[in-house]
């Protein structure tokens, strides 16, 4: 039976699902752990249900729940992010000495756990906001946390969060400091743009097999199964094959009968804003998103579905080769996705002043998390045979891939155009492989454009670079130029 007269090593706050589940997983680790929700309900039921009998301290009032944290104490917030996470900081501050620890586990957005961080160093307060994947599952077994925030608090709470995180393959755990006041949190929603990514591109290969190829949910569930053996493995890929076998009571596939209109709740969107406004390429997580908006219009489409003509033209080929080449360019695309979100976090440190270990960041993807695979553990490896890698696309491992891998890309998104199938992931991921490894690209033709109508000036090859020149191109217009800011 616990020993509730102790006091407890930490709290949580919100006990809905993930806030049950870690409550849970730290008392599975030895942790004696105070639990409180705005309707005692919650409560009452973890420590009459799934927590009986578990280290738990039941509390029913703010008061009562910080007077049973032992000092230091750590207040965790399992709450919806937003509003509510400030609501609850006002509430239990007042409570807290000098040296206390907030930690906010929810999907909050970066620059809010920058306002609070450095809002609750003022008072003297620490604070972390830390992402946690891996849904019910992982929080209730070992999710991946990554932590940010104020770097004091990290040895306060670092075997605890280690404690429940995840472990990789080798053991060591899917947790570990990202980096300051935001870090933590950003690097989540990064997270979550992959996510997005990795989903679209799996759904452009059962639709490519599906549509183009006509396979059948066995044939395409045994397809899945055999990537997840290989290259593929991963979490993600698991499940798909797991989708595809699943019947619904009248034995069809369950998956036909799902609407096809994508839901959100906003990472993907976050990752791709800040995409823009830091001027990082990431094509491919914000084409995901995009197709997810694009799906959503559903009764637009139903509508467009019968007016607009697409081609009559059928696969036509090898379906056992075709199959192995939309293998390939999955694998290809998820290359440049990946190095697109670690050219984004890279920006970001820059930006707002981290210091990111992105050796760290991938092992903290590679278990426990909705991305988690065995391709994580490649980009680890990249990272361990240069931190300072600018670029995944140009680790040697990574080049290979791709170069192996094109002939299959191409021939992919070739297909679809061929076909009409949309495979809008397949084909951004491609076009910025072949223009990030072009030395030229059109761009002259879009600065010669500005200038004539706008005079906004260009620069010149043959000249030193930061010299700039407007031309009179008409003979109208005047020889004034209009200035070289850039957005
Ligand atoms: C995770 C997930 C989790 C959640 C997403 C779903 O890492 O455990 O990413 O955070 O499932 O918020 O996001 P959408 O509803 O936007 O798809």
């Amino acid at each position: 039976m616990a020993d509730t007269k102790r006091k407890a090593d930490i709290g949580v706050v919100g006990l809905a699902v993930m806030g049950q589940n870690l409550v849970m997983n730290m008392c599975d680790h030895g942790y004696t752990v105070a639990g409180y929700n705005r309707t005692s309900e919650k409560t009452k039921d973890l420590v009459e249900g799934p927590g009986k009998g578990m280290a738990i301290i039941p509390t029913y009032s703010i008061e009562e729940f910080i007077d049973a944290l032992e000092k230091p104490r750590k207040v965790m917030l399992m709450v919806k992010a937003g509003e509510v996470v400030d609501k609850f900081i006002d509430s239990v501050t007042p409570h807290l000495e000098e040296g206390d620890l907030i930690i906010d586990g929810g999907n909050s957005h970066f620059p809010d756990t920058i306002r609070r961080t450095k809002a609750l160093a003022e008072k003297g307060i620490l604070y972390i906001g830390t992402g946690i994947s891996g849904g019910e599952e992982g929080a209730r077994h070992g999710p991946s946390i990554m932590p940010g925030g104020n770097p004091k608090a990290w040895p306060i709470v670092r075997n605890i969060l280690q404690d429940i995180s995840a472990k990789t393959r080798d053991g060591e755990p899917c947790c570990d400091w990202v980096g300051q006041d935001g870090a933590g949190h950003y690097v989540k929603m990064v997270h979550n743009g992959i996510e997005y990514g990795d989903m679209q591109l799996i759904s452009e290969a059962y639709y490519l097999m599906k549509t183009g190829l006509g396979m059948t949910h066995e044939e395409m569930h045994e397809v899945f199964s055999e990537w997840n053996r290989g290259e593929l493995d991963s979490y993600l890929i698991e499940i798909t094959a797991d989708i595809l076998a699943y019947k619904d009571k009248d034995g069809s596939p369950l998956l036909e009968k799902i609407l096809d209109s994508a839901g959100q709740k906003g990472t993907g969107k976050w990752t791709g804003i800040n995409a823009l406004e830091m001027g990082i390429p990431v094509t491919l997580i914000v084409e995901a998103v995009f197709a997810r908006c694009l799906s959503a219009l559903y009764d637009e489409r139903q509508l467009a579905a019968k007016t607009l003509a697409g081609p009559s033209k059928k696969f036509e080929g090898d379906r056992k080769a075709f199959v192995e080449d939309i293998r390939q360019a999955l694998l290809a695309s998820k290359i440049v996705s990946y190095a697109q979100g670690f050219m984004l976090i890279r920006e970001a440190e820059k930006e707002y002043g981290w210091d990111i270990n992105y050796g760290g960041v991938a092992n903290m993807w590679r278990g426990g998390c909705i991305i988690r695979s065995v391709f994580l553990g490649n980009i680890k490896e990249a990272f361990d045979r240069k931190p300072d890698l600018y670029n995944l696309m140009l680790d040697d491992y990574f080049r290979g891939v791709l170069e192996r891998c094109q002939d299959s890309w191409r021939n992919v998104v070739a297909q679809c155009a061929r076909m009409g199938v949309p495979a809008p992931a397949f084909s951004t991921s491609l076009a910025f492989y072949d223009g990030y490894r072009s030395s030229q690209l059109p761009a002259n033709m879009i600065q010669a454009q500005r200038d004539y109508f706008g005079a906004h000036t260009y620069q010149r090859t043959d000249r030193p670079k930061g010299e700039f020149f407007h031309t009179n191109w008409t003979g109208k217009g005047g020889e004034v130029s209009a200035g070289t800011y850039n957005a």
